[in-house]
């Protein structure tokens, strides 16, 4: 059973064909370049840029899998959460082509295919069932420039948040910063590679949440102000300080995550943790998460691409894909109860479910 899975939750142009937890392809039109000289994600710019792509990755995802429209068996799209107006543009698509192809239609949290990336398996592999791979309960982390959040999976389609952040996302945090020191937008990546280069020791950050450690909450907001008056001061910047700063910088806000990670995981044990979202493209949040893992014996599975972690359709597919077996569809001649849900929360159902 082939789903044709679509997203247009903020800046990627999405579209990919599932079959199983199988990626037949996975197709994304970045509008990071033309987000740069705002620094973050301008929304009508994002709009408009979803309605000139949708139409080329939806076809490329079905010539990529080599199948056509009539071979899908389900329609899903992200309905949240996400920029209001980003989401409607693949979520109207998707309605469209679900009434067109009289198929059924799937809605899918945002979160929860971020989660379920880790189940991602390439078109060459064997179908595996869910619970020959995955030991739950587990604890997933979505790292992303949209959310941060641990959540306690039960099984899947079973979610408890246990921690979420009360200011910016750690992505945001990381982007932030790369651009304070010049490395452009989206800087997460580029940042990784700086500080890769430098000590972590050179400058003394701010630890985020000191004094509040029993609360289970992420903060970026003040070790970001930080960050911002540190480069003030340390003007003009040279290769070497930006190394340096890169360094402290991500080595802070890691800190961070290890330190939730092992208070979440001392208070639910569970058998694997997933570790998901943009920045877990990080080779050292990899390293430091991979470390905890086997101190406590929980197995860790990241997605099997980099292509995976950030924004992108296979993950809604994959999602979509459990969805589709446990029932939990929405006929084509009941899409006008489907609405974006900007604010949807991953351990709470969508009204009309
Ligand atoms: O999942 P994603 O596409 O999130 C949203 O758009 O919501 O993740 C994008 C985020 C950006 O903040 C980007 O800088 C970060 O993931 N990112 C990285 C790396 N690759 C992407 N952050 C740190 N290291 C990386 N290698």
């Amino acid at each position: 059973m082939k789903i044709l899975a679509i997203d247009t939750s903020t800046d990627e142009t999405a579209a990919a064909v599932t079959q199983g937890t199988k990626v037949l392809s996975n197709i994304i039109w970045s509008q990071a370049s033309l987000h740069a000289k705002w620094g973050g994600v301008y929304p009508s710019l994002a709009k408009r840029a979803h309605q000139e792509h949708i139409d080329w990755v939806i076809s490329k995802a079905i010539s990529i899998a080599k199948c056509d429209m009539g071979s899908i068996s389900a329609i899903a799209a992200a309905t949240g959460p996400g920029l209001a107006i980003a989401i409607e543009v693949g979520l109207n698509k998707a309605k469209e082509i679900s009434l067109l192809l009289n198929k059924p239609f799937i809605a899918i949290n945002h979160v929860e295919g971020h989660l379920l990336s880790v189940l991602a398996r390439p078109k060459t592999s064997r179908q595996q069932k869910p619970n020959e791979v995955v030991g739950f309960p587990a604890i997933g982390l979505v790292a992303s420039g949209g959310t941060t959040q641990l959540v306690l999976i039960k099984q899947v389609g079973t979610y408890e948040i246990i921690a979420y952040t009360v200011d910016d996302t750690l992505g945001e945090a990381l982007d932030k910063a790369a651009r304070m020191l010049g490395l452009g937008y989206p800087g997460g990546s580029v940042l990784e590679i700086m500080a890769k280069e430098g000590n972590p020791k050179t400058y003394n950050l701010p630890t985020p949440m000191l004094g509040k450690e029993n609360r289970l909450r992420f903060s970026y907001s003040g070790i970001k102000t930080a960050m911002y008056k540190l480069v003030q001061s340390e003007q003009p910047l040279t290769k070497e300080k930006v190394h340096n700063l890169a360094a402290s910088f991500q080595d802070k806000t890691f800190q961070h995550v290890e330190r939730l990670v092992r208070k979440v995981l001392d208070a639910h044990k569970v058998k694997e943790f997933f570790l998901t979202g943009g920045v877990s493209a990080n080779i050292n949040l990899r390293k430091r998460i991979r470390k905890i893992c086997k101190e406590r014996k929980i197995i860790l599975s990241i997605p099997y691409s980099k292509k995976l972690c950030t924004d992108n359709a296979a993950m809604i597919g994959i999602a979509a894909h459990f969805k589709f077996q446990r029932g939990e569809i929405v006929t084509s001649t009941n899409l006008d109860l489907i609405d974006r849900v900007p604010r949807a929360k991953v351990d709470e159902k969508f009204a009309w479910e």
